[in-house]
């Protein structure tokens, strides 16, 4: 059953959709021009509430049952685990730091921009690491008997921004998404 590895890989596909709508503000905000303060707040809100709180445990379960299965990944997945925590960490730093600039607090822009753009080549490094190793290496060795304990034991909600309804909140933030994939 890799029904969770299609799942995760979708999540993968949105991420990235969001860290490039963060690049554009990234170099928007570099060169001094006015941002979308209110998307990005929304973009790491949502990173905050949604894939740190369920993308990242249900890899985890994933993680444990490669590190019994398979020794030699060990370490790439001991490394992954740790990263979930620190890019945790981090999108919640840039959430408090993102609300003080939009409060008109001093937040001096290149250290901003500096937060945003280590985030970004974290996050897709992660991903990159997650879809060109440990997931063909999990499709390849997982027992079906372990994908359903893994699928058991994920946490599960409605994701409210790419899910079937999108959450008030996040509205705007899909609007933009839109107009980015319509290339406008
Ligand atoms: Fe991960
Ligand atoms: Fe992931």
């Amino acid at each position: 059953m890799t029904d969770m590895l299609d799942r995760l890989h979708a999540d993968h596909v949105n991420i990235a959709r969001l860290l490039d709508l963060v690049e554009e503000q990234c170099d928007l905000l570099h060169k001094g021009e006015t941002v979308d303060a209110r998307m990005l707040q929304d973009i790491f809100s949502y990173i905050a509430h949604h894939p740190d709180l369920y993308h990242h445990p249900s890899e985890d379960l994933l993680f444990e049952v490669l590190r019994r299965c398979d020794p030699s990944s060990i370490e790439s997945v001991n490394a992954l685990s740790l990263e979930h925590g620190t890019m945790t960490k981090a999108a919640n730093e840039i959430v408090a730091m993102l609300s003080a600039f939009a409060g008109q607090a001093m937040v001096p822009r290149e250290r901003l921009v500096g937060m945003l753009l280590d985030y970004i080549a974290r996050s897709r490094r992660h991903m990159s690491f997650e879809e060109s190793t440990v997931f063909p290496r999990a499709r390849a060795i997982v027992s079906e008997q372990d994908w359903q304990a893994i699928e058991r034991g994920i946490p599960h909600k409605e994701d409210p921004l790419f899910g079937s309804t999108v959450s008030e909140q996040y509205r705007a933030l899909y609007r933009a998404i839109m107009r980015e994939s319509r290339g406008q």
